[in-house]
Protein backbone atom coordinates (compact mmCIF):
# COMPACT_ATOMS: atom_id res chain seq x y z
CA UNK A 1 0.00 0.00 0.00
CA UNK A 2 1.66 3.49 -1.17
CA UNK A 3 1.99 6.55 1.50
CA UNK A 4 -0.77 8.38 0.17
CA UNK A 5 -3.60 5.23 0.60
CA UNK A 6 -2.19 4.51 3.91
CA UNK A 7 -2.10 8.14 5.28
CA UNK A 8 -5.84 8.77 3.32
CA UNK A 9 -7.32 5.55 5.41
CA UNK A 10 -6.00 6.76 8.66
CA UNK A 11 -7.24 9.94 8.70
CA UNK A 12 -10.77 9.07 7.10
CA UNK A 13 -10.49 6.48 10.15
CA UNK A 14 -9.27 8.76 12.64
CA UNK A 15 -11.69 12.06 11.93
CA UNK A 16 -14.50 11.31 9.18
CA UNK A 17 -18.28 10.29 10.05
CA UNK A 18 -19.69 8.79 6.26
CA UNK A 19 -23.29 9.06 5.67
CA UNK A 20 -25.33 5.99 6.40
CA UNK A 21 -22.51 4.37 7.97
CA UNK A 22 -22.41 2.09 10.76
CA UNK A 23 -19.05 3.37 11.86
CA UNK A 24 -17.56 1.03 14.45
CA UNK A 25 -17.42 -1.31 10.84
CA UNK A 26 -16.50 1.11 8.49
CA UNK A 27 -13.33 1.85 10.51
CA UNK A 28 -12.68 -2.37 11.33
CA UNK A 29 -9.43 -3.38 9.82
CA UNK A 30 -11.70 -6.28 8.37
CA UNK A 31 -13.20 -2.69 6.15
CA UNK A 32 -10.80 -2.04 2.98
CA UNK A 33 -11.45 1.72 2.63
CA UNK A 34 -11.19 2.71 -1.32
CA UNK A 35 -10.13 6.11 -1.79
CA UNK A 36 -11.05 7.60 -5.23
CA UNK A 37 -8.33 9.76 -6.94
CA UNK A 38 -9.47 10.33 -10.46
CA UNK A 39 -12.20 9.33 -12.75
CA UNK A 40 -12.86 9.69 -16.52
CA UNK A 41 -16.31 8.72 -18.45
CA UNK A 42 -17.81 5.93 -16.89
CA UNK A 43 -14.61 5.10 -14.78
CA UNK A 44 -13.09 5.37 -11.53
CA UNK A 45 -9.59 4.70 -10.20
CA UNK A 46 -8.73 4.55 -6.54
CA UNK A 47 -5.29 6.07 -5.01
CA UNK A 48 -3.49 1.99 -5.63
CA UNK A 49 -4.34 2.56 -9.67
CA UNK A 50 -6.75 0.23 -9.26
CA UNK A 51 -9.99 0.81 -12.10
CA UNK A 52 -13.49 0.38 -11.55
CA UNK A 53 -16.50 1.10 -13.62
CA UNK A 54 -18.86 3.28 -11.80
CA UNK A 55 -21.79 1.39 -11.44
CA UNK A 56 -24.10 3.47 -9.35
CA UNK A 57 -23.16 6.77 -11.34
CA UNK A 58 -21.85 7.99 -8.07
CA UNK A 59 -24.53 7.34 -6.12
CA UNK A 60 -27.04 8.47 -9.15
CA UNK A 61 -25.65 11.65 -9.94
CA UNK A 62 -23.03 10.80 -13.14
CA UNK A 63 -24.52 11.62 -16.62
CA UNK A 64 -22.30 12.27 -19.27
CA UNK A 65 -19.45 10.54 -17.47
CA UNK A 66 -15.97 12.08 -15.00
CA UNK A 67 -14.68 14.78 -16.12
CA UNK A 68 -16.42 15.70 -19.22
CA UNK A 69 -14.23 17.75 -21.10
CA UNK A 70 -17.07 20.40 -22.35
CA UNK A 71 -18.70 20.20 -18.65
CA UNK A 72 -15.05 20.68 -16.98
CA UNK A 73 -14.17 23.69 -19.25
CA UNK A 74 -17.58 25.38 -18.35
CA UNK A 75 -16.31 25.41 -14.60
CA UNK A 76 -13.02 26.26 -14.95
CA UNK A 77 -14.20 29.59 -17.28
CA UNK A 78 -16.50 29.81 -14.76
CA UNK A 79 -14.17 29.77 -11.67
CA UNK A 80 -11.94 31.74 -13.33
CA UNK A 81 -14.20 34.81 -13.29
CA UNK A 82 -16.43 34.19 -10.22
CA UNK A 83 -16.74 30.83 -7.84
CA UNK A 84 -19.49 32.08 -5.71
CA UNK A 85 -21.86 35.31 -4.89
CA UNK A 86 -24.95 36.31 -3.00
CA UNK A 87 -27.98 35.00 -4.64
CA UNK A 88 -30.00 37.31 -1.88
CA UNK A 89 -30.73 40.72 -3.28
CA UNK A 90 -28.46 40.12 -6.47
CA UNK A 91 -28.18 37.43 -9.76
CA UNK A 92 -25.88 36.30 -12.29
CA UNK A 93 -26.60 35.35 -15.76
CA UNK A 94 -26.01 32.04 -15.73
CA UNK A 95 -28.77 31.85 -13.21
CA UNK A 96 -31.12 33.13 -15.70
CA UNK A 97 -30.03 31.00 -18.41
CA UNK A 98 -30.20 28.06 -16.49
CA UNK A 99 -33.78 28.59 -15.31
CA UNK A 100 -35.46 29.50 -18.73
CA UNK A 101 -33.48 26.25 -20.77
CA UNK A 102 -35.40 24.15 -17.11
CA UNK A 103 -38.47 25.56 -17.75
CA UNK A 104 -37.75 25.22 -21.70
CA UNK A 105 -38.44 21.56 -21.14
CA UNK A 106 -42.46 21.95 -20.56
CA UNK A 107 -45.27 23.00 -22.25
CA UNK A 108 -44.98 26.76 -22.74
CA UNK A 109 -47.26 28.25 -19.39
CA UNK A 110 -46.38 24.95 -17.37
CA UNK A 111 -43.82 24.90 -15.04
CA UNK A 112 -42.26 28.50 -15.51
CA UNK A 113 -40.56 29.94 -12.06
CA UNK A 114 -37.07 27.94 -10.69
CA UNK A 115 -35.96 28.15 -7.63
CA UNK A 116 -32.18 26.80 -7.15
CA UNK A 117 -30.92 25.05 -3.88
CA UNK A 118 -28.18 22.28 -3.13
CA UNK A 119 -29.39 19.11 -2.87
CA UNK A 120 -32.01 16.99 -3.66
CA UNK A 121 -33.83 16.82 0.25
CA UNK A 122 -33.41 21.02 -0.34
CA UNK A 123 -35.41 20.76 -3.68
CA UNK A 124 -38.14 18.39 -1.79
CA UNK A 125 -37.86 20.51 1.41
CA UNK A 126 -38.56 24.01 -0.51
CA UNK A 127 -41.30 22.27 -2.79
CA UNK A 128 -43.16 21.11 0.44
CA UNK A 129 -42.82 24.47 1.98
CA UNK A 130 -43.95 26.54 -0.93
CA UNK A 131 -46.97 23.65 -1.06
CA UNK A 132 -47.90 24.20 2.50
CA UNK A 133 -47.59 28.19 2.34
CA UNK A 134 -49.58 28.39 -1.03
CA UNK A 135 -52.34 27.14 1.11
CA UNK A 136 -52.23 29.58 4.10
CA UNK A 137 -51.95 32.45 1.58
CA UNK A 138 -55.22 31.34 -0.54
CA UNK A 139 -57.29 31.32 2.35
CA UNK A 140 -56.96 27.57 2.74
CA UNK A 141 -55.53 27.00 5.92
CA UNK A 142 -57.05 23.99 6.79
CA UNK A 143 -55.43 22.10 4.17
CA UNK A 144 -52.27 21.23 5.82
CA UNK A 145 -52.00 17.62 5.10
CA UNK A 146 -49.58 15.81 2.46
CA UNK A 147 -49.76 12.08 1.01
CA UNK A 148 -46.90 10.46 0.24
CA UNK A 149 -46.33 7.04 -1.19
CA UNK A 150 -45.26 4.17 1.08
CA UNK A 151 -41.41 3.30 0.95
CA UNK A 152 -40.40 6.04 -0.78
CA UNK A 153 -37.18 8.37 -0.56
CA UNK A 154 -37.41 12.39 -0.87
CA UNK A 155 -34.10 13.18 1.28
CA UNK A 156 -33.02 13.49 5.27
CA UNK A 157 -33.76 16.98 6.06
CA UNK A 158 -36.77 17.20 8.39
CA UNK A 159 -39.31 18.02 6.36
CA UNK A 160 -38.14 15.74 3.13
CA UNK A 161 -37.36 13.08 5.96
CA UNK A 162 -40.98 13.47 6.94
CA UNK A 163 -41.81 12.19 3.83
CA UNK A 164 -40.20 9.06 3.56
CA UNK A 165 -41.78 5.74 3.78
CA UNK A 166 -38.67 3.98 4.78
CA UNK A 167 -39.03 3.05 9.27
CA UNK A 168 -35.29 2.08 9.08
CA UNK A 169 -34.29 5.88 8.31
CA UNK A 170 -37.49 7.63 9.71
CA UNK A 171 -39.14 6.66 12.33
CA UNK A 172 -36.99 7.35 15.11
CA UNK A 173 -37.71 11.40 14.04
CA UNK A 174 -41.82 11.05 12.85
CA UNK A 175 -42.77 12.29 16.31
CA UNK A 176 -40.58 15.31 15.80
CA UNK A 177 -41.93 15.87 11.72
CA UNK A 178 -44.85 16.88 9.94
CA UNK A 179 -48.12 14.62 9.99
CA UNK A 180 -48.20 12.74 6.70
CA UNK A 181 -50.49 9.92 5.24
CA UNK A 182 -48.93 7.28 3.25
CA UNK A 183 -50.58 5.15 0.52
CA UNK A 184 -49.81 2.08 -1.17
CA UNK A 185 -51.22 3.28 -4.23
CA UNK A 186 -53.76 4.85 -5.77
CA UNK A 187 -56.73 1.98 -4.37
CA UNK A 188 -55.63 4.05 -1.25
CA UNK A 189 -55.69 6.90 -2.64
CA UNK A 190 -59.03 7.18 -3.56
CA UNK A 191 -60.25 6.65 -0.08
CA UNK A 192 -58.45 10.04 1.64
CA UNK A 193 -60.76 12.48 2.62
CA UNK A 194 -58.81 15.59 0.06
CA UNK A 195 -60.33 18.40 1.80
CA UNK A 196 -57.03 18.46 4.19
CA UNK A 197 -54.48 17.55 1.52
CA UNK A 198 -52.18 20.29 0.51
CA UNK A 199 -50.40 18.26 -2.15
CA UNK A 200 -49.47 14.49 -2.98
CA UNK A 201 -46.04 13.65 -3.38
CA UNK A 202 -44.14 10.82 -5.26
CA UNK A 203 -41.50 9.30 -6.98
CA UNK A 204 -42.65 8.80 -10.88
CA UNK A 205 -41.92 5.70 -12.72
CA UNK A 206 -39.49 4.21 -9.89
CA UNK A 207 -38.40 4.17 -6.61
CA UNK A 208 -35.16 4.15 -6.00
CA UNK A 209 -34.03 3.45 -2.42
CA UNK A 210 -37.44 1.42 -2.45
CA UNK A 211 -34.67 -1.24 -4.23
CA UNK A 212 -35.30 0.14 -7.37
CA UNK A 213 -39.16 -0.91 -7.88
CA UNK A 214 -40.96 0.38 -11.04
CA UNK A 215 -44.73 1.87 -10.27
CA UNK A 216 -47.41 0.08 -12.59
CA UNK A 217 -48.45 1.68 -15.83
CA UNK A 218 -50.67 4.41 -15.80
CA UNK A 219 -50.57 4.86 -12.10
CA UNK A 220 -48.76 8.65 -12.38
CA UNK A 221 -51.34 9.83 -14.59
CA UNK A 222 -53.90 8.31 -12.18
CA UNK A 223 -52.62 10.25 -9.51
CA UNK A 224 -52.55 13.48 -11.59
CA UNK A 225 -56.13 12.66 -12.21
CA UNK A 226 -56.77 12.26 -8.52
CA UNK A 227 -55.53 15.67 -7.73
CA UNK A 228 -57.05 17.29 -10.62
CA UNK A 229 -60.37 16.48 -9.57
CA UNK A 230 -59.57 17.50 -5.61
CA UNK A 231 -57.30 20.98 -6.21
CA UNK A 232 -54.21 18.72 -4.92
CA UNK A 233 -50.93 19.90 -5.92
CA UNK A 234 -48.80 17.33 -7.52
CA UNK A 235 -45.03 17.46 -5.66
CA UNK A 236 -42.92 15.17 -8.48
CA UNK A 237 -39.65 13.93 -7.40
CA UNK A 238 -36.88 13.41 -9.94
CA UNK A 239 -34.12 13.93 -8.02
CA UNK A 240 -33.63 10.17 -9.41
CA UNK A 241 -34.96 10.22 -12.20
CA UNK A 242 -34.71 13.21 -14.15
CA UNK A 243 -32.28 14.15 -16.40
CA UNK A 244 -32.21 11.14 -19.14
CA UNK A 245 -32.44 8.17 -16.53
CA UNK A 246 -35.81 6.57 -17.21
CA UNK A 247 -35.14 7.00 -21.15
CA UNK A 248 -36.75 10.62 -21.53
CA UNK A 249 -35.48 13.85 -20.54
CA UNK A 250 -37.93 13.47 -17.02
CA UNK A 251 -40.00 10.71 -15.65
CA UNK A 252 -43.02 12.77 -15.56
CA UNK A 253 -42.99 12.66 -20.04
CA UNK A 254 -43.68 8.51 -19.70
CA UNK A 255 -47.14 9.43 -19.11
CA UNK A 256 -47.51 12.94 -20.39
CA UNK A 257 -47.85 14.58 -16.72
CA UNK A 258 -46.61 17.45 -15.00
CA UNK A 259 -46.58 18.27 -11.72
CA UNK A 260 -47.01 21.60 -9.94
CA UNK A 261 -43.70 21.10 -8.23
CA UNK A 262 -41.14 19.58 -10.08
CA UNK A 263 -37.47 18.70 -8.04
CA UNK A 264 -34.18 18.26 -9.28
CA UNK A 265 -31.18 17.57 -8.16
CA UNK A 266 -28.49 14.99 -8.79
CA UNK A 267 -27.96 14.90 -12.24
CA UNK A 268 -28.67 18.76 -12.86
CA UNK A 269 -24.72 18.98 -13.13
CA UNK A 270 -24.34 16.15 -14.71
CA UNK A 271 -22.93 14.51 -11.58
CA UNK A 272 -20.42 17.29 -11.17
CA UNK A 273 -21.52 20.10 -8.61
CA UNK A 274 -24.15 20.24 -5.94
CA UNK A 275 -27.27 22.18 -7.41
CA UNK A 276 -30.92 21.91 -7.02
CA UNK A 277 -34.10 23.34 -8.53
CA UNK A 278 -37.55 22.97 -7.41
CA UNK A 279 -40.20 24.31 -10.57
CA UNK A 280 -43.32 25.36 -10.30
CA UNK A 281 -46.02 27.32 -12.03
CA UNK A 282 -46.81 30.85 -12.49
CA UNK A 283 -50.12 30.43 -10.77
CA UNK A 284 -48.65 29.70 -7.40
CA UNK A 285 -45.47 31.70 -8.08
CA UNK A 286 -47.67 34.47 -8.11
CA UNK A 287 -49.77 33.69 -4.82
CA UNK A 288 -45.96 34.59 -3.34
CA UNK A 289 -46.23 38.00 -4.09
CA UNK A 290 -46.71 41.09 -2.19
CA UNK A 291 -44.24 41.32 1.15
CA UNK A 292 -46.88 39.53 3.64
CA UNK A 293 -46.09 36.60 0.88
CA UNK A 294 -42.42 36.35 0.61
CA UNK A 295 -40.87 32.97 0.85
CA UNK A 296 -38.73 33.09 3.52
CA UNK A 297 -36.34 30.11 2.41
CA UNK A 298 -32.49 29.89 1.27
CA UNK A 299 -28.99 28.48 1.47
CA UNK A 300 -25.61 30.28 1.08
CA UNK A 301 -24.76 28.23 -1.96
CA UNK A 302 -28.32 29.06 -3.74
CA UNK A 303 -27.83 29.04 -7.45
CA UNK A 304 -24.14 28.84 -7.21
CA UNK A 305 -22.32 30.09 -10.11
CA UNK A 306 -20.50 27.12 -10.93
CA UNK A 307 -23.31 24.63 -10.65
CA UNK A 308 -24.92 26.69 -12.75
CA UNK A 309 -21.72 26.62 -15.59
CA UNK A 310 -22.06 22.95 -14.72
CA UNK A 311 -25.65 22.30 -15.92
CA UNK A 312 -25.82 24.61 -18.87
CA UNK A 313 -22.65 22.57 -19.99
CA UNK A 314 -24.45 19.63 -18.89
CA UNK A 315 -27.51 20.12 -21.21
CA UNK A 316 -25.78 21.56 -23.83
CA UNK A 317 -24.28 17.98 -23.74
CA UNK A 318 -27.73 16.70 -23.67
CA UNK A 319 -28.23 18.46 -27.12
CA UNK A 320 -25.24 16.27 -29.24
CA UNK A 321 -27.21 13.19 -28.53
CA UNK A 322 -29.14 11.39 -31.80
CA UNK A 323 -33.11 11.26 -31.62
CA UNK A 324 -32.76 7.76 -30.64
CA UNK A 325 -29.80 7.16 -28.44
CA UNK A 326 -30.88 7.06 -25.41
CA UNK A 327 -33.71 4.67 -26.15
CA UNK A 328 -31.08 2.42 -28.04
CA UNK A 329 -28.99 2.67 -24.84
CA UNK A 330 -32.06 1.34 -22.31
CA UNK A 331 -32.50 -1.53 -24.87
CA UNK A 332 -28.91 -2.64 -24.82
CA UNK A 333 -28.92 -2.39 -21.04
CA UNK A 334 -32.16 -4.54 -21.25
CA UNK A 335 -30.50 -6.70 -23.03
CA UNK A 336 -27.78 -7.28 -20.72
CA UNK A 337 -29.57 -7.30 -17.66
CA UNK A 338 -31.68 -10.67 -19.35
CA UNK A 339 -27.99 -12.27 -18.06
CA UNK A 340 -29.46 -12.28 -14.66
CA UNK A 341 -32.71 -14.02 -15.45
CA UNK A 342 -31.48 -17.28 -15.40
CA UNK A 343 -28.97 -17.12 -12.43
CA UNK A 344 -30.11 -19.39 -9.80
CA UNK A 345 -28.98 -16.31 -7.02
CA UNK A 346 -31.18 -14.29 -8.79
CA UNK A 347 -34.41 -13.71 -7.21
CA UNK A 348 -35.80 -10.46 -9.47
CA UNK A 349 -34.63 -8.08 -12.43
CA UNK A 350 -36.55 -4.54 -11.88
CA UNK A 351 -35.65 -2.01 -14.81
CA UNK A 352 -36.88 1.49 -15.69
CA UNK A 353 -34.43 2.97 -18.64
CA UNK A 354 -30.57 3.10 -17.07
CA UNK A 355 -31.63 2.44 -13.66
CA UNK A 356 -31.44 -1.48 -12.62
CA UNK A 357 -31.85 -3.12 -9.22
CA UNK A 358 -31.04 -7.05 -9.35
CA UNK A 359 -32.68 -8.63 -6.43
CA UNK A 360 -31.00 -11.70 -4.92
CA UNK A 361 -32.15 -14.65 -2.64
CA UNK A 362 -30.24 -15.14 0.64
CA UNK A 363 -29.67 -13.91 4.13
CA UNK A 364 -28.93 -10.53 4.81
CA UNK A 365 -25.58 -9.47 3.78
CA UNK A 366 -25.95 -11.38 0.63
CA UNK A 367 -26.24 -7.70 -1.53
CA UNK A 368 -23.00 -6.12 0.87
CA UNK A 369 -21.05 -9.57 0.18
CA UNK A 370 -21.98 -9.31 -3.91
CA UNK A 371 -20.90 -5.34 -4.04
CA UNK A 372 -17.54 -6.36 -2.61
CA UNK A 373 -16.73 -8.94 -4.61
CA UNK A 374 -17.74 -6.73 -7.67
CA UNK A 375 -14.62 -4.99 -6.54
CA UNK A 376 -12.43 -7.68 -7.28
CA UNK A 377 -13.72 -7.93 -10.86
CA UNK A 378 -13.45 -3.70 -11.31
CA UNK A 379 -17.22 -2.74 -10.49
CA UNK A 380 -18.42 -0.48 -7.66
CA UNK A 381 -21.81 -0.33 -6.87
CA UNK A 382 -24.06 -0.65 -3.59
CA UNK A 383 -26.81 -2.72 -2.61
CA UNK A 384 -29.82 -1.77 -1.13
CA UNK A 385 -30.69 -4.28 0.81
CA UNK A 386 -30.54 -7.45 -1.20
CA UNK A 387 -30.71 -5.54 -4.46
CA UNK A 388 -27.78 -4.53 -6.12
CA UNK A 389 -28.40 -1.31 -8.12
CA UNK A 390 -26.75 -0.99 -10.95
CA UNK A 391 -27.26 2.09 -12.52
CA UNK A 392 -24.32 2.87 -15.38
CA UNK A 393 -24.23 6.55 -16.45
CA UNK A 394 -25.87 7.34 -19.23
CA UNK A 395 -22.75 7.73 -21.58
CA UNK A 396 -21.64 4.05 -21.23
CA UNK A 397 -21.06 2.51 -24.58
CA UNK A 398 -22.30 -0.79 -25.25
CA UNK A 399 -18.99 -2.67 -24.37
CA UNK A 400 -18.69 -0.64 -21.09
CA UNK A 401 -22.11 -1.66 -19.94
CA UNK A 402 -21.52 -5.34 -20.93
CA UNK A 403 -18.14 -4.87 -18.61
CA UNK A 404 -20.39 -4.07 -15.72
CA UNK A 405 -23.28 -6.84 -16.29
CA UNK A 406 -20.56 -9.21 -16.91
CA UNK A 407 -18.70 -8.16 -13.44
CA UNK A 408 -21.70 -8.56 -11.35
CA UNK A 409 -22.67 -11.76 -12.58
CA UNK A 410 -19.31 -12.75 -11.65
CA UNK A 411 -19.22 -11.14 -8.34
CA UNK A 412 -22.67 -12.80 -7.80
CA UNK A 413 -21.43 -16.51 -8.77
CA UNK A 414 -18.35 -15.52 -6.51
CA UNK A 415 -19.82 -14.40 -3.40
CA UNK A 416 -22.64 -16.56 -3.50
CA UNK A 417 -21.11 -20.09 -4.17
C1 LIG B 1 -35.82 10.43 -5.06
C2 LIG B 1 -34.85 11.15 -4.18
N1 LIG B 1 -35.19 12.30 -3.61
C3 LIG B 1 -34.34 12.99 -2.84
C4 LIG B 1 -33.09 12.52 -2.57
C5 LIG B 1 -32.16 13.28 -1.67
O1 LIG B 1 -31.14 13.85 -2.44
P1 LIG B 1 -29.81 14.37 -1.72
O2 LIG B 1 -29.08 13.16 -1.26
O3 LIG B 1 -29.09 15.11 -2.80
O4 LIG B 1 -30.24 15.26 -0.61
C6 LIG B 1 -32.69 11.31 -3.14
C7 LIG B 1 -31.36 10.76 -2.86
O5 LIG B 1 -31.03 9.63 -3.14
C8 LIG B 1 -33.58 10.60 -3.96
O6 LIG B 1 -33.26 9.42 -4.52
Amino acid sequence: MNDLTQHGIERDRRFVWHPFTEQETWCGEGNEIILIERGEGVWLWDTQGRRYFDGNSSIWTNIHGHGHPHIVASIKRQAETLCHSSFLGLSHAGAGELAEKLCGFFPQGTLTRVFFSDNGSTAVECALKMALQYRMQNGEDGRQGIVALANGYHGDTMGAAALGGVDLFFQRFRQFGMKVDFVAGVDELEKIDASHVAAVVLEPMIQGVNQMRPWPVGMLAQIRGWCDRRGVHLILDEVMTGFGRTGKMFACEHEGVIPDFLCLAKGLTGGTMPLAATLTTEEIYKKFLGKENVFYYGHSYTANPLGCAAALASLEVFARYGKDELAEKCEIFSSLLAKFDGMPQVKEVRQCGLIAGIELHGESGTGQAVCLAARKHGLLTRPILNTVVLMPPLCSTAEEMKFATDALASAIRAATC
